[in-house]
Order: structure tokens, then C-alpha cells, then sequence
């Protein structure tokens, strides 16, 4: 459990931009509702972004919504101008591995190019600052263990393995992940970084693995997975991760980087296997039980990286996090959150999301 004090954002004002996204939404709530914090949300509201997620703060006297492209340096400028931040966590990003095969422009444009005006925007400000701001401030950039690149059967990624981005986006988030290493170095921004592995929870975009499965079995429509299903990713309960950011951004040393992980490694088979089960005991009457009989296997993602696993002793050594849900416990509150909140996936057709499958080009 993190107090507010741990959380070191008591009274201060935090940007967080990606605030209308899966991990941003989670963390822009425990802001709102565990801390004394006034939280600052930038978001540009691309397909990704949903104000729905925010309804639980949206009225909050310390919650300020500015929607704004982190591109567009003019908006930038006045957002800092206006709220005077003592941190900011960087989340904004193009973050669908799929679609960055098949359009890679806005990755290389928001990923890279929007860190960079961030970057900029936030040094000139921090040197408007009196030195115990100065040393206060901090510019968290929150990234993925896929910049690591692609595993074998053993092994796991640390702080310093080296780079080794497979996709369009993993090369975009690396690209951003040096920058902000760049801007320390070279002209003293006080930056922390973390790489964390996938997320799973509620709000989440249905584009992604788990909430496709879920939306998929309880419609009785066929469960995609991709090639043969072995591919191994760590998976980490999306509150957890909101907890991990918060502990880096109150005690995490400024310049160095953290590593994040739930220590839950699955196969993609296993993942659909266990939501399938759990979709069984809570729906015993559906008419599509057994649930794993819509198991349909496709053609394979180009590039797919075969394993990722996370080393996340650092964070616990240092910061004394670890994650607090099992990837039973934690995946037995997603399933249960969805089939509770229907209107979640009705909110994205509103949207016009259409499930099409993308990222097949070569
Ligand atoms: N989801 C994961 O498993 C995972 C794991 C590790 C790291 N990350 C990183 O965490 C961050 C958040 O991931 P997520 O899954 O919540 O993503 P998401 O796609 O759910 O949300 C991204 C948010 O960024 C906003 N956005 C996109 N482009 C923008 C722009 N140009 N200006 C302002 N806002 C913009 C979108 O509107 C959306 O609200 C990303 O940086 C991602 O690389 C994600």
C-alpha cells in the first residue's frame, strides 16, 4: 500500500500526458484520488484516448483536462506557462505494436518528435526555476521492455541490456528513451525512466490482447491468436504499474532507469486458456461454454519478438515496489470488470472502433 506521502506528489502539480490512455487513466486517478496532487492531463484524444476512463475524477477541483497534441510546441509552451508543473510523467504515445507495421510515421511523430517538444519545453521552463524547484522537478518518461528486443528460452531484461528494438514502435519508444537519457547528460534535466512490460486491466482499448479475447468469447466470435500462441510476455496488473510509476517519480534517483515487471511470464496460449476458464466458472449459463472452442489461430505478426521477461530486482531493491496482484487475482478482476461494465466496449464503437486485424503488412 502507498500512502500519499510515499507517493511524493502531495500538493504539487503533475503533468501527466497519455492521461486519457489505459496506464495514463489509471494513474491520473490514484493521483486524484490518493494524493493531494492537482494532476494536469494532456492528451490529444487520438482514437486511443477515452474521457470515459476519467469520469470518477472528472469533477475533481484538482483535475484540469487540456487537450492538446504534445507536438504542437505552441500548446506545450502555454500549458507549462499556465499550471507551473513540478513533474511530469510522459505517457503520450502511439502504442499499438500492429498498427506501427502498417503506418510508422505517426509512431516516428509522436513518439520521437513529441518527446522532443516535450524535452524542450520542459528544460526552458526548468530554467525558469529557483534552485529548490530546480532540484525538486522531475521529467519521468514511461517506456517498455520491448526497446530490450526479443529473448531466447532463458534470461531476463536489466537496466543495462542493450537496445535491441524489433518494431516500428519498440524503435520509436528507444529513440525516445535516448533522447531523455540526451537531455540529462547534456543539459541537466532531472529525468527518471522506466521500462515495464505489458499491462493488463480494466479500461483498456480493445484493440489489445485481452480485451479482444473477453469482447470476442462473451459475442461467441472466434478468439485470434497469433501463429502458434508461444510467444512469452510478462504481464503486470495496470494499477500495479500506476503504484511503480508513483514510487519512481517520490524516490527514484534522478538520471537512472527502472525496470518493471510483475514477475507473471505466459505464453499468449496460456493467457487466452486462463480468461477462457475464468469466463466458463463466471458465465456458467453461456452458450459458448467451452469459451476455448473459439480458439481460431492466424497468420503470425511480422518481426513477432518470441520472449520478453523483466528483471525487476533494481526497483525492488531500491524503491521497495513489487507488484501486489497475481496474474490470478489480477486477471480475475479484469475479466470480472468487464463483464460488468458492457458499456466499456459500447463507449469504443461509439467511437467508430472497428475490430479489423492490422499489422500484416510486410
Ligand atoms: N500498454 C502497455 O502494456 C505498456 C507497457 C509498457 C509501456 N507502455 C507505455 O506506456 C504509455 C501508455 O501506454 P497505454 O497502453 O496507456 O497507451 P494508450 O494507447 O492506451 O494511450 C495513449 C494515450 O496517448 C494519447 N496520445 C497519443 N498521441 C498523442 C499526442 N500526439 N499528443 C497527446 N496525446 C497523445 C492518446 O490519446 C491516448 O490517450 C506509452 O508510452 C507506452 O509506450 C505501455
Amino acid at each position: 500500500m502507498i500512502t500519499s506521502d510515499m507517493a511524493g506528489s502531495d500538493k504539487k502539480t503533475i503533468f501527466v500526458t497519455g492521461g486519457a490512455g489505459f496506464i495514463g487513466s489509471a494513474l491520473v486517478r490514484q493521483l486524484v484520488l490518493e494524493t493531494s496532487a492537482t494532476v494536469v492531463n494532456i492528451d490529444k484524444l487520438t482514437y486511443a484516448g477515452n474521457l470515459a476512463s476519467l469520469v470518477s475524477v472528472a469533477e475533481s477541483e484538482r483535475y484540469h483536462f487540456e487537450q492538446c497534441d504534445i507536438c504542437d510546441r505552441e500548446a506545450i509552451s502555454r500549458v507549462f506557462r499556465d499550471y507551473r508543473p513540478d513533474a511530469i510523467v510522459h505517457l503520450a504515445a502511439e502504442s499499438h505494436v500492429d498498427r506501427s507495421i502498417d503506418g510508422p510515421g505517426s509512431f516516428i511523430h509522436t513518439n520521437i518528435h513529441g518527446t522532443y517538444v516535450l524535452l524542450e519545453q520542459a528544460l526552458t521552463y526548468w530554467k525558469t526555476l529557483d534552485d529548490a524547484k530546480k532540484a525538486a522537478f522531475r521529467f519521468h518518461h514511461v517506456s517498455t521492455d520491448e526497446v530490450y528486443g526479443s529473448l531466447g528460452d532463458i534470461g531476463a531484461f536489466t537496466e543495462t541490456t542493450s537496445y535491441e528494438p524489433n518494431s516500428p514502435y519498440s524503435a520509436s519508444k528507444a529513440a525516445s528513451d535516448h533522447l531523455v537519457r540526451a537531455w540529462h547528460q547534456t543539459y541537466g534535466l532531472p529525468v527518471l525512466l522506466s521500462n515495464c512490460s505489458n499491462n493488463y486491466g480494466p479500461y483498456q482499448h480493445p484493440e489489445k490482447l485481452i480485451p479482444t479475447i473477453i469482447s470476442n468469447a462473451i459475442n461467441g466470435q472466434p478468439i485470434p491468436i497469433y501463429g502458434k500462441g508461444d510467444n512469452v510476455r510478462d504481464w503486470l496488473f495496470v494499477d500495479d504499474h500506476a503504484h511503480a510509476l508513483r514510487s519512481i517519480l517520490a524516490k527514484g534517483k534522478v538520471g537512472e532507469k527502472y525496470n518493471v515487471g510483475g514477475h507473471n511470464e505466459f505464453s499468449n496460449m496460456q493467457v487466452v486458456g486462463l480468461v477462457c476458464d475464468l469466463l466458463d466458472e463466471l458465465l456458467p449459463q453461456s452458450e459458448y461454454n467451452p469459451h476455448a472452442s473459439l480458439i481460431e489461430f492466424v497468420t503470425d505478426r511480422p518481426g513477432h519478438d518470441k520472449r520478453y521477461a523483466i528483471d525487476a530486482g533494481k526497483i525492488k531493491a531500491e524503491l521497495n515496489w513489487s507488484p501486489s496482484e497475481t496474474f490470478e487475482s489480477g486477471l480475475r478482476a479484469t475479466v470480472q470488470w468487464y463483464l460488468e461494465n458492457p458499456e466499456w466496449h459500447a463507449s469504443w464503437s461509439k467511437k467508430g472502433f472497428d475490430s479489423q486485424r492490422l499489422g500484416l503488412r510486410q
